[in-house]
């Protein structure tokens, strides 16, 4: 397959037939082979066979109905500040959804990376950060052609499954998602890893379908937290609201779970 239109956006970009898990490939091949791999490579398959997902889950897609894709991103600014790069990452593709389906108005990031149509999961995201602290691998995946027998649970759902009008085109896709991911990257470089200064955490907030909505965060070691997702702090944090005092709980890494539409 050709990604004519998205190797001009990222000249570094391999297309592979098929791979175990493109996060796994890339951050491999940029260890092994540090002065190949430069800000921007990409790897990308439509045939992904041991695809992972956040929290040590699998992420699983037939052959030929979904993108893997994997950026590597140098930024220049400090390793302190890549706590941004997932949610960029997610705000890229959900960006991408909604240029897809613009006719639907339900398109949105569920922190701090999934992207939901309608409360439904079209695409997930798997950042992994190189050992010498050099850079990180932005793993997406994006449900394509998928019918509903295909997706692994019922609360996902792909472009087909949602509307989309145009002929699916996967090299379009993936040439959208560079693009903003590109921008989003380069403002956020452009001020020194500040996301509020680029802003970048105003952005992830105005998408975030997260806020507002009743919530359980399930922490690292399996604690919990049900309240209301009020805002995302100056580090990318989820704050939640619980209880009759508001205590704020501020999340940095978990799995969240959308109860019900806060009234
Ligand atoms: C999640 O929702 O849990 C994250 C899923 C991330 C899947 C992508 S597909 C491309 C890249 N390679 C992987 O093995 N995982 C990510």
């Amino acid at each position: 397959m050709d990604f004519v239109q998205s190797r001009q956006l990222a000249p570094n970009l391999v297309y592979v037939a098929e791979a175990g898990s493109t996060n796994t490939d890339l951050v491999s091949a940029a260890v092994a082979h540090p002065s190949d791999f430069d800000h921007f490579s990409v790897l990308v398959t439509d045939n992904q066979t041991a695809g992972r997902g956040r929290i040590g889950r699998e992420w699983v897609t037939p052959p030929g109905a979904s993108l893997a894709v994997s950026v590597l991103l140098r930024p220049k600014f400090a390793a302190t500040a890549f706590g941004w790069l997932p949610l960029l990452a997610g705000l890229a593709m959900s960006r991408t959804v909604q240029r897809l389906l613009p006719e639907r108005k339900d398109v949105g990031l569920k922190w701090p990376n999934d992207v939901l149509v309608a409360g439904q999961k079209i695409s997930g995201v798997l950042s992994e950060l190189l050992p010498d602290l050099s850079g990180v691998v932005v793993g997406a995946g994006l449900n394509v052609l998928q019918t509903a027998e295909q997706l692994p649970v019922d609360t996902a759902t792909s472009l087909f499954l949602a509307g989309l009008k145009t002929e699916i085109n996967l090299d379009g896709a993936l040439a959208i998602y560079l693009t903003e991911l590109r921008e989003l990257s380069a403002d956020l470089e452009a001020a020194g890893g500040d996301a509020v200064a680029s802003g970048l955490r105003d952005a992830v907030i105005q998408n975030c379908v997260t806020i507002g909505q009743t919530v359980r965060a399930i922490m690292p070691g399996d604690s919990e937290v049900v309240g209301t997702a009020v805002a995302i702090d100056n580090s990318g944090r989820l704050l939640i609201s619980s209880g009759l005092s508001g205590q704020l709980t501020a999340v940095a890494a978990g799995d969240i779970v959308h109860l019900r539409l806060a009234n």
